[in-house]
């Protein structure tokens, strides 16, 4: 909740906008509003460096919007067009080549970072009240993101994209009484070819700008609620936080500068690193890849989805692995927030991580054999820590003891 503490009062620290920008802010308050927001805001002292992801996020999803509409000004979307357009892109187009590797890289590294921002807030426990609708802003924005990745994933139609699309839309096509209208949405024909890559262009186009909208209410849902912090206790006295500038811009600019880093030597240097060499051969609908496999921040989902024997009940058991996260606030019961401070869940959210690598080993080897059997081990432990371990670990967990306040836990009491 907003407090004295959180809140940026601009009127205490900055003086008002004078000249040309007092009168606009007179009229429209955006400077002062600003000021508020992103200069006098104040956030807890202690924000450590998985802080860092929601500006990195914000950033990378600015870089993909621009690259990406400069490559849709080149792709043609027909079956015929799609994989020659993007080839053109690559090979005739002036940096179309950089483009493209922004592009590929940015959303190797956006999904990548995705995960590391969810899993701070599962493990400090910051979906907890009072930022439940942050933390569901956030889910909202996962979902629409993954399905932004698998449309755009589509549009080379190498055979990747082909064969993935021909998993999907069977997968969703066994979904009882409505699969057979859902895939029909989707393709509009018994195969894949224009209408769906068509569909997947439109759909992929628009859902990157719904997301900017998304993010704009989870941004305000973060301002609002004021950010959770590693001790997860909220901030007492003013002597608990600090101002937005110059504090966390000049760490968000060191974070981002050494993500830049990362993201530059991959694509310089590395840049097919995460790619799979079969999308880049044309797609071929009658010659079936030797492996069918997904990008790799699907495949613990992929795990998921073959573990359990028929086509529907994979599906629902990787939609339900997302599905669970929406009821965290309320399934996870304890007062305390921080895994700092919870002996149990520290332990029981490692064994998460190690489920979910599990599952996506597993989805890599098509949960042959004894990937199988892990498969179906991690994903019951995946379920079983949401649904079993959070709810009682809540009632049984003895808790270490909170300090009174984060400047006192820093030894500034
Ligand atoms: C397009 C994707 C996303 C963008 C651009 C984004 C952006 C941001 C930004 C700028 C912040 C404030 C800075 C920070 O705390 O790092 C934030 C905070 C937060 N985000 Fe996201 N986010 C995204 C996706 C998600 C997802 C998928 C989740 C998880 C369900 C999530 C959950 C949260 C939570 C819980 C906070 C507050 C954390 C705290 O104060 O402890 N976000 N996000």
């Amino acid at each position: 909740m907003k407090t004295p503490e959180n809140t940026g009062d601009h009127s205490a620290n900055t003086p008002p906008a004078t000249g040309l920008a007092g009168w606009i802010d007179q009229r429209l308050p955006v400077i002062s509003a600003f000021r508020a927001e992103y200069v006098d805001f104040r956030l807890p002292r202690n924000l450590n460096w998985l802080w860092n992801f929601g500006a990195i996020l914000t950033v990378v999803l600015v870089l993909m919007l621009a690259t990406g509409i400069f490559l849709a000004m080149n792709y043609t979307a027909t079956d015929a067009g799609a994989f020659l357009s993007v080839e053109a892109i690559d090979r005739q187009l002036a940096g179309g080549w950089l483009l493209r590797a922004m592009h590929m890289t940015g959303a190797n590294l956006f999904l990548a970072a995705l995960y590391i921002h969810l899993f701070r807030g599962l493990y400090y426990g910051s979906y907890k009240a009072p930022r439940e609708i942050l933390w569901l802003t956030g889910l909202i924005l996962l979902v629409m993101v993954m399905a932004t990745a698998f449309a755009g994933y589509m549009l080379p139609w190498g055979q990747m994209s082909y064969w993935g699309a021909d998993v999907i839309t069977k997968a969703v096509g066994a979904v009882p009484v409505i699969g057979g209208t859902l895939e029909h949405i989707m393709t509009d024909s018994d195969h894949l070819g224009d209408v769906f890559l068509h569909r997947f262009f439109v759909l992929h186009f628009l859902m990157a700008f719904l997301v900017v909208a998304v993010v704009g209410l989870h941004v305000t849902a973060v301002h609002i609620s004021g950010s959770n912090n590693p001790l997860g206790i909220e901030p007492k006295t003013k002597k608990d936080t600090l101002t937005f500038h110059p504090y966390y811009t000049t760490k968000d600019l060191v974070g981002l500068i050494i993500f830049a880093l990362i993201f530059t030597a991959l694509m310089f240097f590395w840049p097919n690193l995460l790619a799979e060499p079969a999308n880049y051969a044309p797609a071929d609908p009658m010659h079936t890849p030797a492996d069918i496999e997904p990008e790799w921040y699907f495949l613990p989902f992929y795990g998921l989805l073959q573990s359990v024997p028929s086509k529907f009940g994979g599906l629902l058991a990787a939609a339900g692995s997302i599905a669970v996260l929406f009821f965290l606030p309320w399934l996870d019961r304890s007062p305390i927030r921080s895994a700092r401070f919870r002996p149990l869940c520290r332990v029981g959210l490692l064994g998460l991580v190690v489920a979910f690598v599990l599952l996506a080993v597993a989805g890599k080897h098509h949960a042959e054999g004894v990937w199988m059997i892990v498969a179906r081990l991690a994903g019951l432990y995946y379920f079983g820590y949401f649904l079993v371990l959070l709810p009682l670990a809540a009632r049984m967990e003895k808790t270490r003891p909170l300090p009174s306040s984060i400047a006192a836990a820093e030894g500034d009491a």
